[in-house]
């Protein structure tokens, strides 16, 4: 019987989370995709099966609201695959200063990423242990690394990044890989967003924003979602085997930390 390899993709209506989906897909994987929005979900479902015919499906999920996962995963406990791969990635907070940060905005940062991320990863870390095989990459970016002012909810994502290396060294004896992916600025609906509401923040034309940025990018310029995915999916192939508890930039070089 032919061996079915199934990823799991959140946040793939838009942005980075799509394009992993399609390219997942090119290579033969059977997808699930998860976001919010039933109508972009079934958009890019179609959109997948008019690449093949894998018996692609969506999962209707808000991670607001992470104590839903395992009840919604148990609907589709008996699915056939034989080998799971997780991508966990979901749209990100949007810019603030510390001291303008209340409670709840922490909580639902904490909520998107970590308790999410770790409700995905026990449902499917336990189907990867049966098989001896896994790939979980969490989508992330490079403020774990290096904090940028008005970004302090993403210290929610070095919480994470923190979560997932203990996770790679629980899950490496069963042939189980998990990686973080950190995005530099990447040409999505979310650094739209965030373009436009810095340039309220500022004054500054969006214009004059994105020429600083791009300035300070070595390859002066963004990444484009399927820069990010090629890497997701290396990562998620055989070529990665050896790759573990690791950070993996994919920014042009904008980080300046090593
Ligand atoms: N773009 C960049 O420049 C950049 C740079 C560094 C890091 N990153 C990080 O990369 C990740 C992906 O960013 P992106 O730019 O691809 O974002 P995006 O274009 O806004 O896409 C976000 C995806 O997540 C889904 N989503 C949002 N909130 C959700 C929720 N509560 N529950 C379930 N799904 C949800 C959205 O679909 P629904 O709305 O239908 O749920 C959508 O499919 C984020 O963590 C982001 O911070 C991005």
């Amino acid at each position: 019987m032919k061996a079915i390899k199934r990823a799991i993709v959140c946040g793939s209506t838009d942005g980075i989370g799509k394009a992993i989906a399609l390219s997942l897909c090119k290579e033969g994987y059977a997808i699930t995709l998860i976001a919010r929005d039933l109508r972009k979900l079934e958009i890019v479902k179609s959109e997948l099966d008019k690449l093949n015919s894998n018996n692609h499906f969506f999962i209707q999920l808000d991670f607001n609201q992470p104590e839903s996962i395992k009840p919604s995963l148990a609907a589709v406990e008996n699915w056939q695959a034989t080998e799971f791969m997780l991508i966990n990635n979901v749209g990100g907070p949007m810019p603030q200063n510390i001291l303008e940060c209340e409670i709840q905005d922490f909580q639902s940062v904490f909520n998107k990423y970590l308790l999410s991320f770790s409700e995905l990863s026990k449902f499917f870390g336990s189907k990867m242990k049966k098989a001896n095989w896994g790939r979980i990459v969490n989508i992330l970016g490079t403020t774990i690394l290096e904090p940028i002012p008005g970004f302090s909810l993403s210290v929610v994502k070095s919480a994470t990044s923190n979560w997932a290396k203990a996770l790679s060294i629980e899950l490496g004896k069963f042939n189980i890989t998990v990686n973080n992916v950190l995005p530099g600025p990447t040409n999505t609906k979310e650094l739209d967003e965030i373009i436009d509401i810095v340039s309220k923040q500022t004054g500054i034309t969006r214009e004059q924003l994105i020429n600083d940025t791009v300035t300070r990018i070595p390859l002066r310029r963004f990444a484009e979602p399927t820069e990010i995915a090629d890497s997701v999916t290396f990562l998620c192939s055989d070529k990665a085997a050896f790759i573990t508890g690791s950070n993996i930039k994919i920014d042009g070089g904008y980080s300046t930390c090593l």
